[in-house]
């Protein structure tokens, strides 16, 4: 019998999300706070910090392709421990449906299980096609999401160093590091700074977190920032826009 896993990270005495309403917390959040539908584009960048279960790929993807967006994605995501599999399988469990069905969710699964198989430091790619479902009646071509997915394994510092020795620059940013207080080696204003380097001007970032200091790093590497109300029972988050200027 499968044990019911709750989203919990004793590492950081922290949830991976809000028990019970993991996908509709990562759409509130991540999803609408970055305004994805509105500002996705061919060839888009997201970066995370903490990719934990996954969630908030998995639960982007379902969103893009239930309005028929097909394109490229170039999601960068970064975790010094990202669960077991088999503990992902269970977490995940609740939200099947949400996800799109058995299918959906065993496919997930193996993009994660190859995704984290090897354990040493860097980065870790696959990539994925996401068949985009065609209306019924509407006679299209089938089109699909490419994605090119790649998660560092390791420190959430070293991996936006590597990002910016790339030159690579997001179009948006979920932060889900754990609560910063818990955690605050995943919001240093190092880390920060060069964050903000690896972002397009006018680039998005959205976090459940709106503790002063997060607000404060993020305005002074160059994001406008403001609060909006937060998923369920919290206050308030934050959406940032970069503009582009103050840190160089
Ligand atoms: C809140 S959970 C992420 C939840 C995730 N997005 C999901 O959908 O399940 C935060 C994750 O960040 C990782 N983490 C925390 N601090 C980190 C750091 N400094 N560098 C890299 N990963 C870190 C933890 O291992 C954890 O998996």
């Amino acid at each position: 019998m499968i044990q019911e896993q709750v989203p919990f990270n004793p590492t950081y005495d922290d949830w991976y999300f809000s028990p019970g309403s993991g996908y509709d917390e990562s759409l509130y959040v991540f999803y609408e706070g970055n305004e994805i539908s509105s500002r996705f584009s061919p060839a888009f960048r997201v970066g995370e910090i903490g990719f934990g279960t996954g969630l908030n790929l998995w639960v982007l993807l379902h969103e893009l392709s239930s309005l028929g967006i097909s394109g490229s994605l170039d999601f960068r995501t970064v975790d010094e421990a990202p669960p077991k599999p088999r503990v992902v399988e269970q977490i995940l469990h609740p939200y099947i449906d949400q996800l799109g069905g058995p299918q959906e969710h065993s496919r997930y699964l193996d993009y994660y299980q190859s995704l984290t198989s090897e354990e040493n430091e860097g980065w870790h790619s696959v990539d994925l096609e996401i068949p985009i479902p065609i209306e019924p009646n509407q006679p299209q071509t089938p089109s699909k999401m490419i994605v090119s997915l790649a998660l560092w394994r390791g420190e959430a510092s070293d991996m936006v160093t590597a990002l910016q020795k790339e030159g690579w620059l997001a179009d948006g940013w979920f932060l889900d590091g754990h609560d910063p207080k818990k955690n605050p080696k995943a919001w240093s204003d190092e880390l920060l700074k060069t964050l903000a380097r690896c972002t397009k001007v006018g680039g998005t970032l959205a976090t459940y977190s709106a503790a002063g200091r997060v607000k404060t790093g993020l305005r002074e590497v160059g994001f406008e920032v403001r609060r909006r109300k937060g998923f369920g029972t919290k206050r308030h988050m934050v959406q940032g826009w970069y503009r582009g200027t103050g840190i160089d």
